[in-house]
Parts: structure tokens; C-alpha cells; sequence
């Protein structure tokens, strides 16, 4: 009997491990590590070599379209309705509605935002947000190109990857009303939730950190910088809701922790990776593109698109980097497209019925050592 058990359990331990090589959630190897910070501190980045082929095959910067040659008749003289790409040449304005419908809408083509009996009318809500879209992009790869983008910068790819809607946007989360509950609300956490990576944490860290531009610039901040407290602290929950939003820019980025931190002294500037500060800057443009350029659409865009507090499909991290550190490997995707790199319009000279013009931010001020 007792011989008969052992073989029994040998055997169940056999298939169990064999089945732990084919389910999900295992890693297999071959292992990719990759010092990244400083020497000894074991800031690596580990990945598997499988893992790491398909996210670089899934993130592949479409070829520009060919180069066309200059004319001198300018889109603003040439067509009724143009109002961010005057300057541009006709040939080039053409160029470039040809890469925006690779970009945002191979399948609908010209139609997902004109008219085509009428290119000049704006009734469809598509051209409007495509002619804010087109705003933001000049305004990222200018205003955003030192602190963040650099000569990389960004076109509608970058984000759409093909589709009208990019695959990564968030909505504000009031989250479950369970109206026959003790407690109705459970207070925006205990909820495994995708934006803070199924942890417990709050999952509405988005609408808090990235929705406004005028947040408090020490909202992120939890860590003591003193041995005795000297003066308030935070409450536990502003801690956890700093590591829901750690959680998201990690995913966003792939990458770990200590990518950024050094994580024996995560707070500390001076023994933070120079990533870190580029990740300082990116929370304020997001907050600046979310602020600026995308809420101001939310009464151009149709009631099925906004969220379920009624707000309009915003960005984070992920919806440029999508799984990588550098976008699209860091391809340098807009050398050929001048147009994007440059305001062509004043930034007021959205259609009449979007609210105030966009401000231009004020230089974001480097972040406070310790
Ligand atoms: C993603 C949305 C989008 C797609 C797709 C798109 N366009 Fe446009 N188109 C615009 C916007 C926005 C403007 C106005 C630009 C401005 O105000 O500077 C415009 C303006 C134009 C105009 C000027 C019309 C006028 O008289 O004012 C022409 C011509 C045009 N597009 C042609 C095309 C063609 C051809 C295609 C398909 C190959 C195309 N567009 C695809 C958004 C789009
Ligand atoms: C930084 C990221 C980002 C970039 C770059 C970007 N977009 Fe968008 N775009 C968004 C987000 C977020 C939305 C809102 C998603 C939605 O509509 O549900 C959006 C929505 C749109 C829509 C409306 C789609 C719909 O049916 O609701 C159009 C059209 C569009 N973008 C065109 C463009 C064009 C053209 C460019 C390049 C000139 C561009 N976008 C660049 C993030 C981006
Ligand atoms: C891409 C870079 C990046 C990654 C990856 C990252 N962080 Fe951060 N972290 C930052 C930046 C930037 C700040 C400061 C934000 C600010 O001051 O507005 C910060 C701040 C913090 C703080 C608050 C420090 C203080 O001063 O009180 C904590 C705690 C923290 N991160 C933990 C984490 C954890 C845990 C992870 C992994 C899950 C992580 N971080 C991943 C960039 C990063
Ligand atoms: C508008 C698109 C866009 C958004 C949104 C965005 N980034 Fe980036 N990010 C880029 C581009 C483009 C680069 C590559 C710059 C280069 O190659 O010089 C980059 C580079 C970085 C790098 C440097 C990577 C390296 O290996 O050196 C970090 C860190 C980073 N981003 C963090 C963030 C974080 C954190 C967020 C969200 C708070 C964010 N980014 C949002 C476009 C974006």
C-alpha cells in the first residue's frame, strides 16, 4: 500500500511539472539580464530572449511614405477649409493625409474623417479631433522635444498603430456601485484592476496624477527625507496610490523598478537612473496633453465615446510606449515629416466651438534633488 502512494504521488509530481512548463505564467529561459544602473547595485533589467523578440516585432515604426517634391502653391491658398497646415505645400498637405490614413485609418481610409462629396465640410467629429490631433503632435515634438521625445519624436502612430482608437486609453473609474452591498463604494481600491497592475491598490490613480495640469508637484512624493518626522506626513493611502501609478509606468515601460530607482533609496535623486528624470517630465506632459488638447474635445466627441462619468478617452504612458522603453524602439519617426515638427497655426485656430485656446505651459522646473 504504502509502496503504491509513493509511485502514485511520483507520478502526479511528474505531470505536474510537465504541465508547469506548458501553462501560462511561466517563464521559460533563455534569460536576457541587462545592467542598467550603477555597478553592483543589481539594477537590472531581466526579460526572456522570447519575450524580448516579440515585443520588438510587435512595435515596428512603419516605413514614411515617399518623398514628394516641393511646389510652391501652400494648402492654405489651394484648398477652402484648412486651418492648422496653411503653410504646407499642396504636395506635401497630401503626403501627409496619406501617412495620417496609414496611420489612423488604413481600413476607412479618407472617409473615417471627410465628407468626400465635400473634403472642405467638418461634420464629422473625426476631422475635428484630427485636426486637434494633428495641434498636439507639433506641440509634442516641440515644446515636449528636449525634455522628452528628443529627435525621435512622435506621429499618429506612435499612439494609433493603425486604429482610430489608440489601444491604450483610460477613462476616469468611479468603479462598482454594488447597490445591495453593506458599503456601496469600496473607496477606489481592493479591485484588481489592469491600471495598477491586479494589485489591490487604488486603480483610479489616473484620473488623479495625469487628468489636470495644476495638480499639487509633490502629489507623487510619500518617502520621509528625514530620520524624525518634522513636520505632517502623508496618509498610507497617498503611498499607495504612488505605487499604483509606479505600477502603471512600469508596465507602460516594460521595465523594472529600478530602471528609475535605486531601490534602497528610492526617493533619492542623485542615485536615480537619468530615466527617472525623463519620467519626471513625461508626468507633466501628460497631464499638459491630457489637460490642453484632449479634454477640450470632450463635447466634440459622440456620447459613445466618452467614459462612464462622461469624460473623453485620455493617454498615459502605455498609449505611446506600449510595452516598451522607448516607443517604436525609438525609431526616429518624424525626420521626413517637417510638418509635425514645427507649429503651423497658432494654437488657437481650433474650430470656433472648442473652448479656450492652449496656453503654452510654463518650462516645467527640473526636479528637486534631495
Ligand atoms: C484622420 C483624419 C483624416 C484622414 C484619414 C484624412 N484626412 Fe484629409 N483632412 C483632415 C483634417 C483634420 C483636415 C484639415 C487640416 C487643417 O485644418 O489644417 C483635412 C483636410 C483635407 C483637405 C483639404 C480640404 C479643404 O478644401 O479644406 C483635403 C483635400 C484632404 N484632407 C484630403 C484627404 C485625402 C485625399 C485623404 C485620404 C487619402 C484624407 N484627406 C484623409 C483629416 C483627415
Ligand atoms: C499621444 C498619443 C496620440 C497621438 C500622437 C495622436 N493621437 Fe489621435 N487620439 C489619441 C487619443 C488618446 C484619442 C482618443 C481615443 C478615442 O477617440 O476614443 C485619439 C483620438 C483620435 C481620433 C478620433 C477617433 C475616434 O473615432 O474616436 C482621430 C481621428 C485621431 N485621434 C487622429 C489623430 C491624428 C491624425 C494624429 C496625428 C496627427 C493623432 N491622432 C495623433 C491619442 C493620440
Ligand atoms: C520610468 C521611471 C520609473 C519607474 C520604472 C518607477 N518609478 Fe517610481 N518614480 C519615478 C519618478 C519620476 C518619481 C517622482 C515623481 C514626482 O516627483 O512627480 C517616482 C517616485 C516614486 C516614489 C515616491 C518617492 C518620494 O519621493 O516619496 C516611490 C515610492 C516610487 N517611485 C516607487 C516605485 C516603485 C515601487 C516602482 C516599481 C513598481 C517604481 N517606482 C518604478 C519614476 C519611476
Ligand atoms: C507622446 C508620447 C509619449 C508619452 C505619452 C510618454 N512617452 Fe516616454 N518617450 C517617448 C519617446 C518618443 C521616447 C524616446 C526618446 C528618445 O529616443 O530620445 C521616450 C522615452 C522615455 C524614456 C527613456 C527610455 C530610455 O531607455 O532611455 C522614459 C524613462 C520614458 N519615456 C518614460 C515615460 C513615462 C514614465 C511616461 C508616462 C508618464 C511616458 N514616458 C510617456 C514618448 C512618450
Amino acid at each position: 500500500m504504502k509502496t503504491l502512494l509513493v509511485v502514485a504521488a511520483a507520478v502526479v509530481a511528474t505531470f505536474l511539472t510537465i504541465a508547469q512548463f506548458g501553462t501560462a505564467g511561466w517563464t521559460r529561459p533563455p534569460i536576457l539580464a541587462q545592467q542598467h544602473g550603477f555597478r553592483g547595485t543589481g539594477m537590472d533589467q531581466i526579460q526572456t530572449k522570447a519575450g524580448a523578440a516579440a515585443l520588438k516585432a510587435a512595435n515596428v515604426a512603419p516605413d514614411p511614405a515617399e518623398p514628394v517634391e516641393q511646389g510652391t502653391d501652400k494648402a492654405g491658398a489651394t484648398y477652402q477649409n484648412v486651418q492648422v497646415l496653411k503653410d504646407v505645400s499642396v504636395e506635401e498637405f497630401n503626403r501627409l493625409m496619406t501617412s495620417m490614413t496609414e496611420w489612423v485609418a488604413p481600413e476607412q481610409g479618407c472617409t473615417y474623417c471627410h465628407n468626400t462629396e465635400n473634403m472642405a465640410d467638418d461634420s464629422l467629429y473625426q476631422k475635428k479631433v484630427a485636426r486637434r490631433m494633428i495641434q498636439m503632435v507639433q506641440h509634442i515634438n516641440t515644446t515636449w522635444k528636449e525634455k522628452h521625445v528628443g529627435e525621435a519624436g512622435v506621429t499618429c502612430y506612435t499612439c494609433h498603430r493603425g486604429q482610430p482608437v489608440p489601444k491604450n486609453v483610460w477613462f476616469d473609474n468611479p468603479g462598482p456601485n454594488y447597490k445591495t452591498a453593506f458599503t456601496p463604494r469600496n473607496n477606489g481600491q481592493n479591485l484588481a484592476s489592469p491600471s495598477v497592475g491586479l494589485a489591490s491598490l487604488p486603480y483610479n490613480t489616473f484620473a488623479e496624477f495625469f487628468a489636470k495640469k495644476d495638480v499639487d508637484q509633490n502629489l507623487i512624493r510619500v518617502n520621509a527625507t528625514t530620520a524624525l518626522p518634522e513636520s505632517k506626513g502623508k496618509p498610507i493611502q497617498d503611498a499607495e496610490r504612488t505605487y499604483g501609478l509606479m505600477m502603471h509606468m512600469s508596465s507602460a515601460l516594460g521595465v523594472n523598478c529600478t530602471y528609475c530607482h535605486n531601490t534602497r533609496a528610492i526617493s533619492n535623486w542623485s542615485q536615480s537612473t537619468p530615466q527617472r528624470t525623463l519620467a519626471w517630465h513625461a508626468i507633466r506632459m501628460v497631464r499638459d496633453l491630457n489637460g490642453d488638447y484632449i479634454e477640450p474635445l470632450t463635447s466634440t466627441f459622440p456620447p459613445n465615446r466618452l467614459g462612464p462619468t462622461g469624460d473623453a478617452p485620455k493617454l498615459n504612458c502605455a498609449t505611446c510606449h506600449n510595452g516598451q522603453n522607448k516607443p517604436l524602439a525609438g525609431a526616429h519617426v518624424v525626420e521626413t515629416y517637417p510638418e509635425l515638427t514645427q507649429v503651423t497655426a497658432e494654437a488657437g485656430a481650433a474650430p470656433p466651438q472648442e473652448p479656450a485656446p492652449a496656453k503654452e505651459p510654463t518650462p516645467a522646473p527640473a526636479p528637486a534633488p534631495n
